[in-house]
């Protein structure tokens, strides 16, 4: 890309960590939200696969994350971003975003550093005790970078993440000070607007799904596999006989059914509560109500899955596309940067 980058569209940036296939909560909390968002032609949509970002806690593992990169794209192409109007992308490819965060590194205190709440949590989850990697504990400057080289101003993501956008835009204000410049863009947040949403609990009624507690329903899930899990999902274990009154409260076939339901299901889904709190309705019929419902919303998503996997040699051709056009933009910032700074000696 020759000159500057000028768009009239609002940049939306958003990634993922490649470390496992996508789950039902990443489905609700953020995917359907980004092909929302790529739908609208006043956005223009950067999702990147922060391979990097993974790997700085998976330094030992790369092949983990290497095929977690093509599970991810899979996700991706499954749930419908579409790569004409949206750009996927891969991290690692773009060497410019790294350069970025050596400037980006000068910038933030070491003891700022400490202060973030989701990499302190992170921390103490991994028990790494006193060795924690360089790597990883300055990832939320590598995160600034990743945003402010395409020059988002909205990214949608989880609540944990509001400490990563906010040094983003410590960072920008810094930079943009000291440098007497305007080159960067503080970006916003875009959090999920209901709670629901926000953190789908996990099959077992942990209040999160995720991969490590093994409580998760993936897009990669076979009808069996969905079947066993929605058979073993946490109702109300006081409702032993389908005579008893049953609770709907922290029952989470109940609780899916209101994330899942669509409108036209909600007078259906109201009757289930109101008989299974009255008692002579039993757990399997609700869990088979729920699976037909799942399965409306997953089928299609499997099916594309499945066609999208039979050929992996198109999943690498449209990242290494993506790649290459995020690559421009990231470059025509940090050339900017450069500038700003004065560093920009040879040309
Ligand atoms: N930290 C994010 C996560 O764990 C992934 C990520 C990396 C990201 N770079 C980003 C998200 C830039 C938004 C913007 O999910």
């Amino acid at each position: 890309m020759k000159g500057n980058y000028m768009t009239t569209k609002e940049i939306v940036l958003t990634g993922d960590r490649p470390t496992g296939k996508l789950h039902l909560g990443h489905y609700v909390g953020s995917l359907k939200n980004r092909v929302h968002l790529q739908a609208n032609s006043q956005n223009k949509l950067f999702v990147m696969i922060a391979d990097q970002q993974a790997l700085t806690d998976h330094a030992k593992d790369p092949e983990k994350i290497r095929k977690s990169l093509y599970d991810v794209a899979l996700d991706y192409l499954a749930v419908g971003l579409d790569p004409k109007l949206a750009t996927l992308f891969v991290q690692s490819q773009i060497p410019e975003l790294a350069e970025l965060t050596m400037y980006y590194m000068n910038l933030v205190s070491i003891a700022r550093l400490h202060r973030n709440p989701t990499v302190k949590t992170e921390i103490e989850q991994k028990g790494y005790g006193g060795s924690v990697p360089t790597g990883f504990f300055v990832y939320p400057i590598s995160q600034a970078s990743d945003i402010t080289a395409f020059k988002a101003m909205k990214v949608p993501v989880g609540n944990d993440q509001k400490p990563m956008i906010e040094q983003t835009r410590e960072i920008v204000r810094s930079f943009n000070y000291t440098y007497q410049t305007n080159v960067l863009v503080e970006p916003k947040g875009l959090y999920p607007d209901n709670e629901a949403a926000g953190r789908l609990p996990g099959l077992d009624g942990n209040t999160k799904m995720s991969k490590s507690l093994n409580n998760g329903i993936f897009l990669a899930d076979d009808a069996n596999t969905l079947q066993k899990k929605v058979m073993s999902m946490y109702t109300d274990p006081n409702h032993v006989r389908v005579e008893d009154p049953g609770q709907i409260e922290e029952n989470m076939v109940f609780h899916y059914l209101d994330v899942f339901g669509r409108a036209e299901d909600f007078k259906q889904i109201q009757a289930m509560k109101e008989h299974y709190q009255h008692g002579g309705l039993g757990d399997v019929k609700v869990k088979r109500y729920l699976l037909e419902i799942l399965n409306r919303e997953l089928e299609p998503i499997r099916k594309k899955r499945e066609m999208y996997a039979q050929d992996l040699g198109e999943i690498t051709r449209i990242l290494k596309k993506g790649s290459k056009q995020a690559q421009a933009v990231v470059a025509q910032t940090l050339s900017e940067v450069k500038t700003a700074m004065g560093i920009n000696y040879f040309s």
